[in-house]
């Protein structure tokens, strides 16, 4: 058994905006499950306040003269501990973990996330008298990429491990903010917090920790060149000996859909004839015309490049000519929002588009599409595409990162040998998801093989066991080197 303090800005049910909520409140309870003595550290959002009800203060400190406390209260429907940085002029106001309520990203995210990162290296240390020592503090993502730097410069330290779940989000901030935060000046070189003049949070992860992750395998490898690398690419190369891959599991409570209850009607593989009608029930709730035999895509997604809006975008009148309806829940990029809704408006029968931020939603899409787009131009693991598969939705897919690690293109031998699961585009470009969506609708009108599809979909191991145990080897590993 590992102690874990395990630090996440994000944590489902509690505070999401994207998949490192679900991971962060999944991980942690397949962690606590397989016996890991885990703690989760998340900032107190107001929303996260709203939805705790048993709390206790645990401790009570302050940084750069703003006041502190931890809080300790669970995970809703697990047994993981969380601790709380509760440091309201930091965290509780109005607007999202890391934006404000018109999107802007916050002025002081260098402080906020610097308060963060302090609180986490003071338990890790038991500065705090919290009475539990970490062996192991596993962080996740820019916001807590000082925590491995700060922990370096001590001796008795515990192990840490960083993981990369996206290189494009990397907390650069001016050389003025390092000095304004007081960080130390050992930090500040080009082999750790320095990036060509600017103040890298991220790289405090990448140069530091012992261990690097990222959440495939195939990302782990792009990443350590120029084109995926953003500028870190030599750096990581340095420490490929350092950098693995684990893929991302799914929360099978949450995304089940014969549990589902967001669902008009729950479905397995026995009983696939169901899920068509989810298919009508979303088509009437949309005021889509109602047709269970038109094949319906679905996508869920931030609205930025990554997701592949841009061939997307290209794409949409030859595929609105198709016989398809589209359905797009998603925000982002004010400018993808307005196209995409432009667009809905000129084809009410084809394409529905609902912009904001909808969990309820987004399980009924699930359910109801029979292919699901996610066509990233770069993507760490992706969580959609293995709840479609999980749906039986069928993932229309470019070949990258962990859509590459879950997904298996339908061709002839494929289809044969049942290992088929979804369609792979041949490049990152409109034509080839043109062609590829328009392979995937021929197969449609073949029931009895699109079915098999969907049961070999539906019959893929993406729990959370098997990840789970990858870490926890690499923790055990981790710790028998220091
Ligand atoms: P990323 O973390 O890059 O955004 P992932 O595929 O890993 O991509 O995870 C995205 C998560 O956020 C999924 O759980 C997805 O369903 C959810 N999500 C994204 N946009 C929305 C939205 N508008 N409404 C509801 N859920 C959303
Ligand atoms: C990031 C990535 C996504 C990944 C998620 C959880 O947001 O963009 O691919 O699934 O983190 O690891």
């Amino acid at each position: 058994m590992s102690k874990i303090l395990y630090i996440s800005s994000e944590a489902f049910p509690l505070i999401k905006t994207g998949g490192l909520a679900d991971v962060a409140g999944s991980l942690p309870v397949a962690l606590l499950k397989n016996s890991q003595d885990i703690r989760l550290l998340l900032p107190a959002y107001p929303e996260v306040l709203k939805q705790i009800s048993k709390s206790k203060k645990r401790a009570v400190t302050s940084y750069y003269n703003l006041p502190l406390e931890i809080i300790e209260t669970r995970l809703p429907g697990s047994n993981v501990i969380v601790w709380l940085v509760d440091c309201p002029a930091a965290f509780n106001r109005p607007g999202g973990p890391y934006s404000d309520p018109q999107g802007e990203p916050w002025q002081d995210n260098a402080l906020r996330f610097a308060i963060f990162c302090h609180a986490a290296v003071d338990i890790a240390l038991g500065k705090l008298q919290l009475d539990w020592l970490p062996d192991i503090v596993h962080c996740n993502d820019w916001q807590t990429g000082l925590v491995p730097a700060l922990l370096n410069l001590q001796s008795n330290r515990p192990a840490t491990v960083f993981t990369i779940h996206n290189l494009a989000y990397q907390g650069l901030f001016d050389q003025q903010t390092f000095v304004d935060l007081e960080l130390p000046d050992e930090l500040w070189h080009m082999d750790g917090l320095e990036f060509y003049g600017q103040l890298s949070f991220i790289k405090g992860g990448l140069a530091y920790a012992d261990e690097i992750t990222t959440v495939s395998p195939t990302y782990a490898h792009e990443i350590l060149e120029p084109e995926y690398g953003y500028g870190l690419n030599d750096l990581l190369k340095n420490r490929s000996q350092h950098l693995s891959g684990i893929l991302n599991g799914i929360d099978e409570k949450h995304w089940n859909p014969g549990t589902d209850q967001h669902l008009i009607q729950k479905y397995n593989r026995r009983s696939l004839d169901n899920k068509s009608i989810n298919k009508t029930a979303l088509q009437q709730e949309l005021s889509l015309p109602r047709d269970s035999s038109i094949p319906m895509v679905g996508m869920i997604s931030r609205l930025v490049e990554q997701k592949g809006l841009e061939i997307i975008l290209q794409s949409m009148e030859t595929l609105l000519g198709l016989p398809v309806q589209l359905v797009i829940l998603g925000t982002g990029e004010q400018h993808y929002e307005t196209q995409l809704s432009k667009l809905a408006q000129l084809h009410p029968d084809r394409l529905k588009v609902v912009i904001g931020y909808d969990e309820s939603l987004s399980h009924r899409i699930e359910a109801a599409s029979d292919m699901y787009l996610m066509p990233s131009t770069f993507e760490p693991c992706g969580l959609n595409q293995l709840y479609s598969l999980r749906y039986g939705t069928l993932p229309i897919v470019t070949n990258v990162g962990g859509l590459a690690d879950t997904v298996t293109d339908a061709n002839e031998i494929s289809i044969k040998n049942e290992s088929a699961n979804g369609f792979i585009l041949k490049e990152n470009s409109a034509e080839a998801l043109l062609t590829t969506i328009k392979r995937a609708l021929a197969l449609y009108q073949t029931p009895e093989v699109w079915r098999q599809l969907q049961i070999t979909a539906m019959s893929g191991d993406f729990s959370w066991q098997t990840s789970a145990e990858h870490y926890i080897a690499l923790y055990q590993r981790i710790l028998k080197q220091a």
